[in-house]
């Protein structure tokens, strides 16, 4: 089959709320999410604190490209493309460290930190046998390593975009940057930010990269794939139930989703602070006492200003993350129609207590990740519909997402936000509307109407 832009509509009928099981399983479309979406949305590459000092790096990724997140002797951030200028070798095989240079391993172009192929003082960059084979003739300004154009650094996460044409990075996030914010920042800016602790877990996941999008922008029907772990209490709950009201607190979350935008949470609506509820995963003397005092020290701060509070969420196209504890950002990347590559950053409050922190790890490595109790569920549940999706049969029949279909209202504080209940399957629909006008290949000017931003 060849797929053509106009067929995307019809592969993703929100209106019947049927999709086409190929868009999870066809090569040809996962070629094209290559070129139209991810060489164009906004895309999470890293944290600034795994770049802390000078010539220090992160390799990323970018859809199906490497690039290389650095701090130039500057303190200047730069996404570099991963591959050298001369014949395209990789210039960078380390996941993250300091150097003074990438040096290519195949004829020695050697680059800086901010990607120049120029001497610097003090730099050893430049081109070998540049007087003798070159004759001094080879444009070196030009043939830097390629650098991404849009960089933004978000309260300590930095996004960036392919497209010069993009909108910028707020307005693309619209009013989601509220429960961006809660999570990333929940002092407000106060204090001394947030940090990546443990390092990056990174692993391969047999499924297309979308369905763990769609899991956390809304997913609060799957509960029961949990429920075994919960039941013989070797969950993070320690056997209370995860999803209990002693572990949600007094408050129901619900699904709001941005429907011109593609992202969407589990969460509250803005409302006035609460006193910090105690789940049972965090009843450590430790943590409770430091909840207490950021929760003191905010309603000081603030008063009685409106809140909002995030369980789960995704941003479009495939960044998810937790807002409360456990506090994560995770990366979905594409690796092939039906392989993703998922990476797991968690956060902790930079200054908070060395034993908080390590409560917390631990309470992470439990829940997610490769081993996480939790999230093994989840993995489970995706690869087997991966695999059972590919068949020659199966690929025929849609998927069903009419749970709530047209129930949706608009909410009020939140700009283009709407929200159905708590459970329903509106933001997949939003999620996947938003897949298929990128799809279609529509401009910004047609994906960004003025009355989202
Ligand atoms: Fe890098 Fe030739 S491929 S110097
Ligand atoms: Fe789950």
């Amino acid at each position: 089959m060849t797929i053509t832009p106009d067929m995307y509509e019809r592969l993703v009928n929100v209106k019947t709320g049927e999709i086409s099981r190929e868009i999870f399983v066809n090569d040809e479309i996962y070629t094209h999410e290559l070129e139209r979406i991810f060489t164009r949305a906004w895309l999470l590459v890293g944290h600034e604190s795994l770049i802390p000092n000078p010539d220090d790096f992160f390799v990323s990724r970018m859809g199906n490209d490497s690039v290389i997140l650095t701090r130039d002797r500057q303190n200047n951030i730069h996404v570099l493309l991963n591959s050298c200028m001369h014949r395209g070798m990789k210039v960078c095989r380390y996941d993250q460290g300091n150097t003074r240079s990438f040096s290519c391993p195949y004829h020695g172009w050697s680059y800086s930190t901010d990607g120049r192929l120029v001497e610097a003082p003090g730099q050893l960059v430049g081109v070998p046998g540049f007087e003798e084979h070159y004759r001094c003739e080879l444009d070196k300004k030009a043939w830097g390593l390629v650098r991404c154009p849009n960089v933004v650094n978000h309260k300590g996460t930095i996004w960036a975009s392919w497209d010069e044409n993009a909108p910028s990075f707020h307005d693309y996030l619209g009013d989601m940057r509220l429960y961006l914010d809660a999570a990333l920042d929940h002092r407000d800016g106060t204090e001394g930010g947030s940090e990546v602790i443990g390092g990056v877990q990174k692993w391969r996941v047999k499924c297309n990269w979308k369905f763990a999008v769609e899991n956390f922008i809304g997913d609060h029907y799957h509960n029961i794939s949990h429920r075994s772990v919960d039941l013989v209490g070797i969950g993070p709950s320690a056997g209370r139930g995860r999803r209990d009201m002693e572990s949600t607190g007094s408050f129901q979350n619900i699904i709001i989703g941005f429907p011109a935008l593609g992202h969407g949470v589990i969460g509250h609506l803005p409302r006035y602070e609460e006193p910090p509820y105690a789940p049972a995963y965090q009843r450590h003397p430790a943590v409770q006492e430091y909840d207490r005092q950021v929760y003191e020290a905010r309603v000081k701060r603030l008063g009685n200003k409106m809140r909002v509070a995030t369980g789960a969420a995704s941003i479009f196209p495939n960044m998810s993350f937790h807002g409360r504890q456990p506090r994560t950002l995770a990366v979905f990347h594409p690796i092939s129609a039906t392989e993703m590559e998922m990476w797991r950053f968690y956060l902790v409050d930079k200054d908070a207590p060395q034993e908080v922190k390590d409560v917390l790890r631990h309470y992470y490595l439990r829940y997610s990740g490769p081993g996480g109790l939790t999230e093994s569920d989840d993995m489970e549940n995706w690869m087997y519909a991966s695999e059972a999706s590919r068949g020659t049969i199966a690929r025929r029949h849609p998927y069903n997402y009419q749970m709530g279909n047209g129930y949706a209202k608009p909410v009020e504080g939140l700009k283009g936000a709407v929200q159905g209940g708590d459970t329903t399957e509106e933001n997949a629909r939003i999620l996947y509307n938003r897949w298929a006008q990128f799809m279609a290949g529509k401009s910004w000017s047609e994906l960004m109407p003025a009355q989202s931003v």
